[in-house]
């Protein structure tokens, strides 16, 4: 089984960036814990601050992966591109956020990608990509 994360901008600060809201642990120490506890799934990561490399990653790899876990970032508030992105793929996407974005600021409870995903998974911190892998694992 094919599985890829994708994390979005400024996702690259994990462990530095308002650790009060996206705790203080970086993303790759995860990623390789997360590999080791899932040893049977091909797990890869990806990470770009860029949009236009977000959509080119989808592409890349929709067609042939089982899934895609995608924390878009900001750009989940903001990007038709991303949401058309993962539309025209056959992969599915479920879009993840570390923070409950429902809790916070008026802007991040709009997500142009969550009609278009097959699932969503927020507020349960770094765990969360964990139980988005879970869910492609009993599926
Ligand atoms: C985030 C939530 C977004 O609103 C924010 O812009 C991020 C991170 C999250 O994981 O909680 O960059 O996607």
């Amino acid at each position: 089984m094919k599985i890829l994360i994708i994390n979005g901008p400024n996702l690259n600060l994990l462990g530095k960036r308002e650790k009060n809201i996206y705790g203080d642990r970086d993303f790759e120490s995860f990623f390789e814990e997360l590999k080791n506890k899932y040893p049977k799934i091909d797990l890869e990561y990806f990470q770009s601050n860029h949009e236009g490399e977000l959509v080119d990653k989808i592409h890349e790899v929709g067609f042939s992966y089982n899934g895609i876990i995608f924390n878009a970032g900001a750009y989940t508030h903001t990007s038709v591109a991303l949401a058309d992105a993962i539309s025209g793929v056959t992969t599915p996407v479920i879009e993840v956020h570390i923070s409950n974005v429902h809790k916070r600021e008026e802007f991040r409870h709009k997500s142009f990608l969550s009609p278009v995903c097959k699932g969503i998974i927020v507020g349960f911190g770094l765990d969360g990509y964990r139980l988005a892998l879970e869910s492609f694992v009993i599926n």
